[in-house]
């Protein structure tokens, strides 16, 4: 019983981290997004470039960058906020 509490807890603050990444997305005003954006630009060829050629924003969707970006954040451990300015570089740079 005690087992099945933890992993609902473990679950439950899982989902809530990944639900807040897209609320405050969401919540952002659009000189955040900017403030975002122009970050996002400066730090991509610093990380992207460390273990293999940094990809372009044109290589992939909008939606595939939010599952790439939740991998390689782990990958290369990436502070949340830079994973957030990488992900708004990467999704509106097209
Ligand atoms: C710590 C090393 C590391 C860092 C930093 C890193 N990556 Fe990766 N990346 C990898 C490895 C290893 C793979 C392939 C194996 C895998 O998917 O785990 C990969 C695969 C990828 C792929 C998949 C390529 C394909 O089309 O199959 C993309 C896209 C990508 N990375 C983008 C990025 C971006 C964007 C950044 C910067 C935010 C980044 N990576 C930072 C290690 C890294």
């Amino acid at each position: 019983m005690k087992k099945q509490v933890a992993a609902f807890l473990l679950m439950t603050a899982t989902l809530g981290s990944v639900g807040g990444l897209a609320r405050a997305d969401q919540q952002m005003t659009p000189a955040e997004h900017r403030r975002l954006f122009l970050k996002g630009a400066e730090l991509w060829p610093v990380y992207c470039n460390q273990c293999h050629n940094a990809r372009p924003p044109s290589e992939k969707a909008p939606v595939e960058w939010n599952a790439i970006i939740m991998h390689m954040r782990t990958l290369g451990n990436i502070p949340p906020d830079d994973a957030q300015a990488l992900l708004e570089y990467l999704k509106s740079g097209h």
